[in-house]
């Protein structure tokens, strides 16, 4: 059969490490907190010079790397981002700048902390229809920038952060993907950019981003294994038969409720949401490859990715590695 196979990871993290104790100490929050309500401990912050387009060049190089891929043989660029500091030129096209990768057409994709989910579907999409052989699937995210730092509430669950797949046409690989959304919820996780004054309409003031955190709780615990049952039902494959789970990074809590409701052991879930916090588009990509390069992950394992996130979008991806 031929599908689409991920033939090297990369990742790229910014510098400065923000820790639950930095946090304390101008919010009215503690690691204790934090710890047991997201499980998460430390995250990493874009500095200056630290761009959405700089972390996506850093691990898309490594994929690259990784994948023993030239930068000519990239035929398509696939960015997920919602927080890229241009409105254009697109994150992707400074990407392909930045890697030289002169055979390659590229465009952004926005679809929260589903994107890399929708970007990988969207690739072997291309390559199922005939169109490329080779792409660059990246998620890249600084959120830290849309956040409002005084509001305890979101302001602790986020970091910065970029994943990178080389994807390519091959025997194994995906064995299928499904992707939903739901816009009537769309509500529930937003933020917005500022707007300029027209002859016909007033500035609009941004929104830092808000969020119903009870609200997307559920949704995540009720949608997501819903998802990936279907997935297997798909398939035709059991749960019992995967071996890694690359579930979103959002807090550990959701993910200890999706392993209980599809009765599977937690271990099998891999984390790393302890040391980088929610990065959105990034997480499972970051994951990845952190799986990918400690050996965790080998050749054949049936690995199971899912994302959730705003807009609503959700979606699952069973691959053999
Ligand atoms: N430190 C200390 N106290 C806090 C903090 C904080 N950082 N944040 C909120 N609180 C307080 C609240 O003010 C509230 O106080 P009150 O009872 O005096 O009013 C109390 O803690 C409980 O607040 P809740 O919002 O009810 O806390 P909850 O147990 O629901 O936990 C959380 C909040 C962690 C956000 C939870 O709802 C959650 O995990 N939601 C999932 C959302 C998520 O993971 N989003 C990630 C982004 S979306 C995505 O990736 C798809």
């Amino acid at each position: 059969m031929m599908t689409t196979r991920i033939i090297g990871t990369g990742s790229a993290l910014p510098a400065y490490t923000l820790t639950n104790d930095d946090l304390s100490k101008f919010l009215d929050t503690s690691d204790e907190w934090i710890r047991t309500r997201t499980g998460i401990r430390s995250r990493q912050l874009a500095g200056e010079g630290e761009t959405a387009v700089t972390l996506a060049a850093e691990a898309g190089k490594k994929a690259l790397e990784a994948g023993k891929t030239a930068p000519c043989e990239i035929q398509m660029v696939f960015v997920a981002t919602c927080s890229s500091e241009n409105y254009f030129p697109s994150v992707a096209c400074r990407v392909q700048e930045a890697l030289g990768l002169k055979n390659a057409s590229a465009l952004d994709l926005s679809a929260a902390c589903s994107g890399f989910l929708f970007a990988l579907h969207t690739a072997h999409a291309y390559i199922m229809s005939g169109y490329c052989d080779t792409a660059l699937v990246i998620g890249t995210e600084t959120l830290s920038r849309t956040i409002d730092w005084t509001d305890r509430s979101t302001c602790v669950l986020f970091g910065d952060g970029a994943g990178a797949c080389v994807v390519k046409k091959d025997e194994e690989g995906i064995l299928d993907v499904v992707q939903h959304s739901d816009g009537t919820r769309g509500d529930v996780l937003m933020a917005s950019a500022e707007s300029r004054p027209t002859p016909v309409s007033a500035a609009r003031k941004g929104m830092p981003l808000q969020m119903d955190g009870q609200a997307v709780f559920r949704f995540a615990v009720k949608t997501v294994p819903e998802c990936i049952q279907e997935l297997m039902d798909k398939t035709g494959r059991s749960l019992e038969e995967i071996d890694h789970v690359v579930l979103h990074q959002a807090n550990s809590r959701i993910i200890e409720a999706v392993a209980k409701r599809l009765h599977m052991p937690l271990e099998k879930f891999r984390m790393n949401l302890d040391r980088h916090g929610n990065t959105s588009a990034a997480s499972i990509p970051i994951l990845l490859d952190e799986l990918n390069r400690n050996g965790t992950l080998h050749k054949g394992d049936l690995v199971l990715l899912s994302g959730f996130g705003a807009g609503l979008t959700w979606g699952s991806a069973l691959l053999t590695w």
